[in-house]
């Protein structure tokens, strides 16, 4: 009799137990997994933006011009002169967007790329030019190192905007 009713307290205490790791599954992984799609949803499409929507349209517009220097193609090019269109939006997509971790809108008003609206726009030649200057001149000046040495926006911005000025903490030893 008594082993009888503690083998059906085991059971019903099982089940209050696992009832309540479930429910605490929900309720603290929902938050969390929102939280991780808008995320997700913002680094691709910003908030009503749609980046791969945008680059198709772009490349369907100099479509045939793609080899073309960039400054006959578009209307405000300055840094890129020379370069081939196509290569700038590839630029644009791999070298600026994914390097900073932003999507277009952070340096364009997508109803006119050409615009200056943003200050991140010009910010952004102007860390091109000091880029430059660090391949051209800086590294070149620094004896016994690789001589191909390069750095370019990765380097520092490693897909956030603000370049960081620590590691992360270390793990806790084990
Ligand atoms: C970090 C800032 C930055 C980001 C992010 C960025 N751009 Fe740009 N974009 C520029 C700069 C700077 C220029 C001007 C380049 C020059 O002067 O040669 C430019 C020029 C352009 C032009 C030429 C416009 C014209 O008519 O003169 C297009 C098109 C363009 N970007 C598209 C994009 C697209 C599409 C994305 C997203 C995939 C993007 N850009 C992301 C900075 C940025
Ligand atoms: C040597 C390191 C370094 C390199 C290389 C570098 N940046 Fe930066 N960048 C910085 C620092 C530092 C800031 C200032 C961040 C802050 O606000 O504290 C910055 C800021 C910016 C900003 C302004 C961000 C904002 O919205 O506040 C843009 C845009 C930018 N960088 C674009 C670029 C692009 C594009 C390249 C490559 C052509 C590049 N950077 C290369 C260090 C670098």
């Amino acid at each position: 009799m008594y082993s009888v009713m503690k083998k059906k307290q085991r059971i019903i205490s099982l089940i209050v137990i696992s009832v309540f790791v479930m429910l605490s599954l929900v309720v603290f992984s929902t938050p969390s997994a929102l939280k991780n799609k808008a995320q997700a949803e913002n680094l691709s499409a910003g908030d009503d933006f749609n980046q791969t929507e945008a680059l198709a349209k772009l490349r369907e517009s100099i479509k045939g011009k793609e080899k073309e220097p960039a400054e006959t193609v578009f209307k405000n090019i300055q840094t890129f002169k020379g370069r081939p269109a196509a290569q700038l939006l590839a630029i644009m997509e791999l070298g600026y967007s994914r390097s900073l971790g932003v999507t277009c809108t952070h340096c364009h008003t997508p109803e006119d790329w050409s615009s200056e609206s943003k200050n991140q726009k010009q910010v952004a030649r102007d860390m091109a030019a000091m880029t430059q200057n660090i391949n051209t001149q800086l590294l070149k000046n620094i004896k016994n190192i690789n001589e191909k040495a390069v750095i370019n926006c990765t380097t520092c911005h490693r897909g956030q905007v603000t370049p960081a000025l620590n590691l992360p903490p270390p793990s806790p030893k084990s």
